[in-house]
């Protein structure tokens, strides 16, 4: 029986059988990390080792391969095996309106980001790191809409940054076509407003899909976007050891206007020494500020 609480992290996943094996090898293990990021450039090197072995033991089971020299001759011989790979690593699953108290506590957050930048007259500048196929972005970039609407506000821009490493789920999020089960959390006034039917299908409209920018971006690699109002970043970080968990945190409060928010997924925190930059708004939404050096505009609790 397990003794987990959700105070510790993201539920344990069930190990498979011949994990065993895998948690005994852990120089095997960074052998095989390191060959995936020299071989094709994949980078899981800085990710947790408990997760890494869990999914790796996956594969193992699935090629009915039993040791880490079997599973690297595999590959040699098998180059489709690290496309499979690829995507057992990186763990895709998402939703519309992901944790809707969360998204309720955040919208009173973003009521107040959204009369800064109409007041100051300039555009909202959004990012959502780790956007899979795209269900985050897209119940932003709704939400916006519904605010705007709602508070009588008008912006000049909205840019909406969404960025991944899986090339595949970007693709997905850039056709923005969900199938009925996909749409199930959304409230039934924004399907009306935001989607249409295509074939069975829910097709974002036009006007939303060209507010976000999906591409490529590795968190662990390449610099943050700039002069942003909100960055979130859920359920991705839980996956990093300490290490690469700190240094995005420092790339999130370069990226974060002096008055920018940060929302992190339900099982996530900005770790303890991430606390020197973020100051927690909202326990239980996992909302932060950045840290002020300097008075800034003075921030109101909604
Ligand atoms: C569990 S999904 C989270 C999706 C969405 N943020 C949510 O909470 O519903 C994690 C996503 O992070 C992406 N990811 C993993 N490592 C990453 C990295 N180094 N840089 C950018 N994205 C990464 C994965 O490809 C995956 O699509």
């Amino acid at each position: 029986m397990s003794d987990w609480t959700p105070a510790d992290g993201l539920p344990p996943e069930v190990n498979p059988p011949g994990m065993e094996e895998i948690e005994d090898n852990p120089e095997a293990l960074d052998q095989l990390l390191e060959k995936l990021y020299e071989e094709r450039g994949i980078d899981f090197r800085n990710y947790k080792r408990s997760t890494m072995s869990r999914r790796l033991a996956k594969r193992f089971r699935a090629r009915k391969v039993k040791s880490y020299t079997d599973y690297i001759k595999l590959l040699d011989k098998n180059v489709e095996e690290y496309e499979t790979l690829f995507d057992d690593l990186t763990v895709n699953e998402t939703y519309f309106f992901r944790n809707q108290t969360i998204f309720e506590t955040f919208q009173k957050y973003l009521i107040t980001i959204i009369k800064n930048c109409s007041d100051d007259n300039r555009p909202l500048r959004i990012w959502s790191a780790g956007c899979s196929s795209g269900e985050e972005p897209y119940s932003v970039a709704m939400l916006v809409d519904h605010c705007l609407l709602e508070q009588q506000k008008i912006l000049p821009e909205i840019q909406i940054f969404a960025t991944d490493i899986d090339q595949n789920m970007l693709q997905k999020a850039k056709e923005g076509v969900y199938p009925r089960l996909a749409v199930n959390g959304i409230p039934t006034e924004f399907l009306q407003s935001y989607f249409s039917l295509e074939n069975g299908n829910y097709k974002i409209t036009p006007s939303l899909q060209k507010q976000i920018r999906f591409e490529f971006h590795n968190l662990a690699h390449d610099p943050p976007f700039e002069n942003l109002d909100i960055i979130l970043c859920r359920n991705v970080i839980i996956y990093f050891n300490i290490g690469l968990q700190m240094e995005v945190l420092r790339k999130f409060y370069h990226g974060l206007r002096d008055d920018g928010l940060l929302l992190l997924g339900e099982y996530e925190v900005a770790i303890r020494e991430g606390r020197n930059l973020f100051t927690n708004l909202h326990f239980e939404a996992k909302l932060y500020r950045k840290r002020q050096r300097k008075q800034g505009k003075s921030w109101k609790k909604p």
